[in-house]
């Protein structure tokens, strides 16, 4: 073979091989597609309507139907600035080239949505364009609210129509070039937003198709749950396997026994989702307790089962750095031990602020809810959620008022925590972390 023709079929293999990894990157399976079945427009379903305000929501006011949407869709979580006024923006999303802030949503004509028309709108939520045609970034869910109905989206419109309008200008974002040429959006919108409404499986039954539009339409768990590609969008081949959102994350909520949920009941995640909170699993923290609390809790029991069944179906996926969690309370005899060998720091935190609420068994003393053990954040090797309570605490509802974890980062430094993260792991997980305070700082600057 001559040099001229090896090299040719040098580039050709080259070539062949971007082309596929682009090809595999760009086309990859939509968010449902895992399930194999035949989908219809809803216009030719049959079955019950799986969109809109399920059947046990009984109040017909559109504006009270329109908040259950907006609820569902939780678009209150992105839409307030921390201690800010709801709907109104200027919440942080820190991505390593820049910083987008979340817009003023609100009715207020100059700085909010106020002199939106209803095709602008959804012109914003199903494709990511604004009112001036420019591109939003897919910071703002807008792949997966493609899949919601207009009259569902509009009923959202109708409901943040009817909240008192709050004067507050958008932050401007700070992304570097050429993050900041919103145009090249484009591209990313061609590749992954197929601006398709929802089409309902005929294979599956209606609350399997109901659980799946308030998950990929509304609820966006794949966005913090499925892991994403170079290109920031959802990887759908390891739907639900587990991912890092804002710094905190997200497990793996496959149907896989171990590492996932597939070890769960029906009622555990049910309660988990409605109460942010099960015994002997842990509760939830940080991003996770937002959706609950601002989203999840406000769904009728009939929508939380829909969901369940929905999410029971994503197949296995396994997580072999996430052991599983070691369930009842830790001996005390594992006490002594997991001093010996670790920074005495740890403990001496441990001892002197943690365990009067959660014991020295982990078993929470004041309140069930404060009982680390069996919780996959204690089980994490990472120990990145441990390390992001401890910075900003935690709080949940119960029928007996406010179970209420401190926030411990302004008082402690990057290495106290990194310290107390590490006992807390090696002394009631299964496996010991060894965060550092450099990642507990990372931690820090990730959450928003
Ligand atoms: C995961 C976070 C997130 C959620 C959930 C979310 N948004 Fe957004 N949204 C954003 C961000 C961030 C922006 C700003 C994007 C940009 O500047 O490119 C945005 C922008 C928008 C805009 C454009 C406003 C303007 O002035 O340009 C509209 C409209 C909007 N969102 C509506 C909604 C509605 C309605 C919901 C609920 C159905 C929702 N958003 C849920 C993050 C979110
Ligand atoms: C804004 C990001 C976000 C969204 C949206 C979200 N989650 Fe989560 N989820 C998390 C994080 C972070 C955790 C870990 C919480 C902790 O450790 O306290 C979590 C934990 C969980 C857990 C517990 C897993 C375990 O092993 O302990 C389940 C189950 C779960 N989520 C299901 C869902 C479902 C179903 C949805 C959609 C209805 C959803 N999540 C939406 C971020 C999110
Ligand atoms: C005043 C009581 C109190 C103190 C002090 C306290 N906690 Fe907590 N902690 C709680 C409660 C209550 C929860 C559950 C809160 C929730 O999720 O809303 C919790 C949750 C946690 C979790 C998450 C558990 C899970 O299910 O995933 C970890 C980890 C944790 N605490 C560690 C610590 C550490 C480390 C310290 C000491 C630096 C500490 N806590 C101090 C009350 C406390």
């Amino acid at each position: 073979m001559t040099l001229g023709r090896t090299l040719l079929i040098a580039v050709a293999a080259v070539v062949v091989v971007a082309v596929g990894a682009f090809a595999w990157i760009a086309f990859g399976p939509g968010p449902m597609d895992f399930a194999h079945g035949r989908r219809v427009e809803l216009t030719a379903y049959a079955g019950p309507s799986p969109t809109g305000v399920p059947a046990d929501f009984t109040s017909t006011d559109p504006v009270a139907r329109g908040q259950y949407l907006a609820r569902a869709a939780d678009c209150q979580a992105c839409h307030t600035a921390r201690g800010g006024k709801p709907f109104a923006g200027g919440l942080a999303f820190k991505l390593p080239f820049g910083v987008i802030y979340s817009s003023n949503i609100t009715r207020d004509r100059d700085t909010g949505i106020g002199a939106w028309t209803d095709p602008q709108f959804l012109a914003a939520v199903h494709r990511g364009v604004d009112d001036q045609g420019v591109r939003l970034y897919p910071a703002m869910p807008y792949a997966a609210f493609s899949y919601m109905t207009d009259a569902d989206a509009l009923a959202i419109k109708a409901y943040l129509f009817s909240l008192p309008p709050v004067h507050q200008a958008t932050p401007d974002n700070t992304l570097v070039f050429p993050f900041n040429q919103r145009r090249l959006m484009v591209v990313w919108d061609w590749l992954f937003n197929r601006d398709h409404r929802f089409r309902p499986d005929l294979d599956r039954s209606p609350e399997w198709n109901r659980g799946a539009y308030l998950s990929e339409a509304m609820a966006h768990c794949g966005d913090c749950h499925t892991p994403r590609n170079l290109l920031q969008a959802l990887d759908n081949r390891q739907k639900y396997a587990g991912a890092v959102a804002a710094g905190w994350r997200a497990f793996n909520i496959t149907s896989d026994r171990l590492t996932g949920v597939g070890g769960w009941s029906d009622a555990e995640l049910a309660q988990y989702l409605s109460q942010g909170h099960t015994p002997g699993r842990g509760a939830a923290a940080g991003p996770m307790a937002e959706a609950v609390d601002l989203s999840l809790r406000y769904l009728t029991p009939s929508d939380v089962k829909a969901l369940v069944t929905y999410v029971r179906t994503a197949p296995p996926i396994a997580t072999p750095s996430q052991p599983p969690p070691v369930p009842g309370p830790a001996p005390a005899s594992h006490r002594e031990k997991v001093a010996a060998s670790f920074d005495p720091l740890g403990k001496q935190i441990f001892e002197g602020v943690c365990a009067s609420c959660h014991s020295w068994t982990g078993q929470g003393s004041l309140t069930p809810l404060a009982t680390l053990n069996g919780s996959r954040a204690v089980n994490d090797p990472t120990a990145t959620n441990v390390a992001q309570v401890v910075i900003s605490g935690a709080n949940r509802r119960t029928v007996d008022g406010l179970a209420v974890m401190p926030a411990f980062g302004r008082s402690y430094s990057d290495a106290e925590i990194a310290a107390v993260a590490n006992y807390v792991t090696a002394r009631f997980g299964a496996k010991p972390s060894s965060v550092t305070a450099k990642q507990v700082e990372a931690l820090r600057n990730a959450a928003s």
